[in-house]
């Protein structure tokens, strides 16, 4: 399979990169590709000629996008238009990567993906709009939404508590929004399940298990074997200039139903990141 990553710098684009390393991969980082610029978009596709185009690029600072109202619909619709477009054009399949932030977060059980969406953010919203039109645009497509990722290769919330954590010895974390951590490395062994096979559609993915992010970070300090203090605290205590859904757990359903194996719980993934964190960073949390 001959494939094209876009925004392979990213978190999961690194590990989509080393997941798809057998295949023919052409990856570009955002230097080599504004997926915002429909003319370079046209240009490489042609060029390059995939068969499958992933888009892991994405403006994915929550509260950015709520001031930056024009660049998230840019880069999370106008960017993956202009992809899905460009892949119907040359007969590619696409895959592109979504969140549990379309989601209004009032549900009480776990989100199926043909249940009621309710973006109650810019990101949320503009991400839903990216959707609906590789939806819309590419009839081969994978939309593939996540929840809570956290990687190797970018800041994200497992790394965050392991700094300020050893820093002070005490963090406060809000105890009021559920949902399911997910490693980038299980989510880009699962995409390579799902590339060239014809089940294309919509699917949650997400590793196994419920959490808040306080009980996150207890499991993230139990595991990495650090004696920190975790406050629990309400979200509207931090007064972020976005809101989180409260309620964003995923229903892998199609994902099973498709008969392909559930990721493992987030708290096996937990553990094996920070070996591999501890490798990284020499030996060290
Ligand atoms: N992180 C999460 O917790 C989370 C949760 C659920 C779903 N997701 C989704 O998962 C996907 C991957 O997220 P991630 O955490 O890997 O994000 P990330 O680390 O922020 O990576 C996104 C990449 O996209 C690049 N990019 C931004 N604008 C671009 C443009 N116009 N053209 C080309 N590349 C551009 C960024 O480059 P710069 O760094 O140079 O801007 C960055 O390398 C996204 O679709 C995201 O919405 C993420």
């Amino acid at each position: 399979m001959r494939i094209l990553i876009a925004g392979a710098a990213g978190m999961l684009g690194r590990d989509l990169c080393t997941a798809f390393a057998g295949e023919e991969v052409v990856s570009v980082s955002r230097a080599e590709l504004d997926i915002t610029d429909a003319a370079a978009v046209f240009a490489l596709v042609h060029k390059e000629r995939p068969s499958l185009i992933i888009n892991a690029a994405a403006f994915t600072n929550v509260d950015e996008c709520e001031t930056s109202i024009d660049d998230a619909y840019r880069v999370n619709a106008v960017g993956p238009r202009n992809l899905a477009a460009a892949a119907q054009e040359t007969d590619a399949a696409i895959m592109h990567f979504s969140t549990d932030y379309v989601f209004a977060g009032d549900a009480s059980q776990p989100q199926r993906e043909y249940d009621p969406v309710g973006p109650v953010s810019i990101y949320g919203k503009s991400k839903l709009a990216g959707e609906r039109l590789v939806q819309a645009l590419c009839p081969r497509h994978y939309v593939i939404r996540t929840s809570w990722l956290y990687g190797l290769h970018g800041k994200n919330f497992v790394s965050t508590m392991l700094r300020l954590g050893g820093q002070t010895g005490m963090v406060r974390v809000v105890d009021d929004q559920l949902g399911s951590p997910t490693y980038t490395i299980d989510l880009a062994q699962a995409a390579t399940q799902l590339a060239g096979k014809p089940y294309y559609g919509t699917y949650h993915l997400s590793n196994g298990g419920v959490c808040s992010w306080h009980q996150f970070a207890r499991d993230i300090f139990a595991a990495a074997g650090m004696d920190v203090t975790v406050e629990a605290i309400s979200s509207e205590m931090l007064s972020r200039k976005a809101k989180r859904p409260a309620y964003s757990v995923l229903d892998n359903q199609m994902w099973h139903l498709s008969g392909f194996t559930p990721l493992r719980s987030y708290k096996e993934a937990l553990q094996d990141y920070m070996k591999d964190y501890k490798s990284q960073s020499g030996g060290t949390v």
